[in-house]
């Protein structure tokens, strides 16, 4: 594998015809990397999760790939309107998710938390109005 490989994908705000691009391509990405298939799973699933919120909740933003020797890195940036309690948010099934994001199937509030149990290492920083940055860290 290469020591190091890095992309950038950008995510736009309630765009839902290429909300999950990015978590595809990632996924893809390490398929052809030959990283582990169990690692796979667990960045698939957390890189969704920040895509999907990203695409729902926030006013877009971007997600990293960073392979960097022995560590994944995958890291999210977006512009707003940031969370106001983040330990509220990591609680599992505390949702904003109006009526219509719910009948599309999101809302269940489980996606920060599902992240975290994801990521070897999870951090999440938020301010208002700026926007939330969040790193996962996961071994290979
Ligand atoms: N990037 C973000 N910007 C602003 N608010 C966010 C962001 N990510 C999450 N939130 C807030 O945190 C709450 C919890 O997020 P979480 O991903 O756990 O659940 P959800 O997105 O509501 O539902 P699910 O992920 O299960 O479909 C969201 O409802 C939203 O209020
Ligand atoms: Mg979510």
């Amino acid at each position: 594998m290469a020591d190091t490989y890095e992309m950038t994908f950008n995510v736009g705000s309630r765009d839902f015809s290429s909300a999950g691009d990015a978590s595809r391509t990632i996924k893809r990405t390490l398929k052809q990397l030959g990283v582990d298939s169990s690692i796979i799973r667990r960045i698939a699933i957390a890189s969704y999760e920040a895509e999907m919120n990203i695409a729902i909740h926030s006013l877009g933003g971007k997600i990293d790939l960073l392979i960097d020797g022995d560590r994944i890195f995958v890291e999210t940036e977006d512009y707003g309107p940031g969370i106001e309690n983040v330990d509220l948010a990591m609680t599992e099934g505390w949702s904003t998710a109006g009526h219509e994001i719910r009948e599309m199937g999101f809302g269940a509030g489980m996606g920060l938390p599902n992240m975290k149990k994801c990521a070897d290492e999870f951090y999440i920083e938020s301010e208002v109005p700026t926007g939330t940055k969040i790193k996962m860290i996961f071994n290979i």
